[in-house]
């Protein structure tokens, strides 16, 4: 939310006639925010509306990286409104608010940033429907000196953090404006077009192209949202739960692609332990994407995608329980700023710890201080503030691991029955929305009853190889 209050130029009381009439404040229309207020990415989000679902509808050719169609977002404004801005890199070619075509250019400051200025201005709380159209080469498109999407031999990835979405659909890019999803894709026969939740249904309207219609029915991230197209194997079972579980492998994954599907397999599985500690699993499908056209691993919503080069040395189940992780961490409780991204990281390394002991492979407090001691005081990790690492070292280490050794001191301070049982009021009070690092330690010291602002402070905030345990101790 990003409501802004003016003083009202609302009518004035003139005599005893006018009294009915009470300051009714009228405020002028006036340009929504280009930003939703991020410190780390001023222009991520935009202000004066609310979005609450994208209807995504494209047709790509991999031969050509031709990416066209119309996505159409239907949102609640916040304010009345001039204009607003949408965060969106590729060329359109029309906007229609309200079934009214409306005028668009570039923003003057920002790459990546259209402002769009309906035939008249927009009152708040009022809901619009906004009908962009658009086709261009997304991998020719470059924003910030960077290009997320990702162009491989058969097809692309739409896969980055803590963007996106530029780059195949105009949004309300931040992890505070969460909205449902239909996304449809029309593709070559030859490939596949992966993406979020539950596959609705594939359709055929032309020879030579099949569509792939998409649904999450949850509130989900901009970022959140992915696309893969390729020459995909794809599978699709049922979880023992009864939810759609949609695997799909990269053929050049080579000799590692079984590797990869003996881990990725096991999702469910994984799912159903983590669900035990965190409470259930927050989503109406499962899955996961492996492809040689990454590098990394992203937690994408009911759909984690897994660079190839995590199975190189055989099976690796650590990660499946990361991007799994972040699906209560992340994706069902997002960032209120990206300057809060331990809430993701430092919580899906610790439930790394806690797959390893499920699987017989070390306690966490045994991992724990085998990355403790692995690095000295003197070491760089200790400098980098997991609670506010700056945007570019957002992803650093430290934010990882010394993240996860955070709630490991957390929980030898609060016991294991308090720490798990914040861990899952956490995800039950904030699921489908999001929260700060200052709610989380509001709630550990309510759960537990203990002070708990130096531990955080210590961990979190200052410079420095925190002691271990209690009284300067060098053991968790
Ligand atoms: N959230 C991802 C993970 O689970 C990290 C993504 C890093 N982003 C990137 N562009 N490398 O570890
Ligand atoms: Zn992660």
């Amino acid at each position: 939310m990003h409501m802004r209050t003016r003083v009202g130029l609302g009518a004035v009381a003139t005599g005893i006639a006018t009294t009915l009439f009470t300051a009714t404040a009228i405020a002028a229309p006036e340009p929504g925010a280009p930003g939703a207020g991020d410190p780390y990415y001023p222009f991520a989000g935009n202000g004066g509306y609310d979005v609450s679902h994208y209807d995504i509808r494209l047709t790509y050719q991999p031969a050509t990286d031709q990416l066209a169609g119309t996505t159409t977002i239907r949102a609640k404004t916040t304010q009345s409104l001039s204009s607003f801005d949408l965060d969106f890199g590729l060329h359109v070619n029309s906007v229609l608010v309200n079934n009214i075509p409306a005028q668009f250019h570039p923003h003057p400051d920002e790459n990546g940033e259209l402002v769009v200025t309906p035939a008249k201005p927009l009152n708040p709380n009022q809901t619009i429907t906004v009908v962009v159209n658009y086709a261009d080469t997304p991998s020719k498109v470059v924003i910030d000196g960077y290009t997320a999407w990702k162009k491989t031999p058969d097809g692309a990835l739409a896969v980055d953090e803590p963007q996106n979405s530029q780059w195949w659909f105009p949004a309300n890019d931040h992890p505070t404006d969460k909205a449902t999803y239909d996304i449809s894709v029309e593709v070559p026969d030859n490939v596949s077009a992966l993406s979020n939740g539950t596959l609705v249904r594939k359709t055929k309207q032309r020879a030579g192209w099949t569509r792939w219609n998409w649904r999450s029915t949850q509130p989900q991230a901009t970022y959140l949202a992915t696309l893969e197209v390729g020459a995909f194997e794809v599978d699709q079972s049922i979880t023992p739960d009864g939810k759609p579980f949609v695997t799909a492998y990269d053929p050049a994954t080579g000799e590692s692609l079984e590797a990869a599907k003996s881990s990725v397999e096991r999702t469910p599985e994984i799912d159903e332990f983590l669900g035990t500690k965190f409470g259930p699993y927050p989503f109406e499908a499962q899955g996961g994407v492996v492809s040689t056209g990454l590098s990394f691993a992203l937690e994408a919503q009911t759909r984690p995608v897994y660079g190839a080069a995590f199975f190189r040395s055989g099976s690796n189940t650590s990660v499946v329980a990361h991007e799994n992780a972040h699906q209560w961490f992340g994706d069902a409780v997002s960032l209120g700023r990206w300057s809060d991204i331990w809430l993701n990281e430092g919580f899906a390394s610790y439930a790394e710890y806690l797959w390893s002991e499920h699987e017989g492979e070390g306690t966490p407090a045994e991992l724990a201080q085998y990355i403790y001691d692995l690095y000295p005081a003197d070491d760089p990790f200790w400098q980098v503030l997991p609670g506010d690492p700056g945007a570019a070292k957002q992803f650093d280490d430290a934010v990882y691991d010394r993240g996860a050794l955070t709630l490991q001191a957390l929980r030898s301070t609060v016991g294991d029955e308090a720490f798990f049982k914040i861990l899952q009021t956490w995800v039950a009070e904030h699921k489908g929305g999001a929260a700060r690092i200052e709610d989380f330690i509001a709630l550990s010291e309510r759960v537990s009853g203990k002070p708990l602002q130096d531990l955080f402070r210590t961990w979190l905030f200052t410079a420095g190889k925190p002691a271990a345990g209690p009284n300067g101790a060098s053991t968790f």
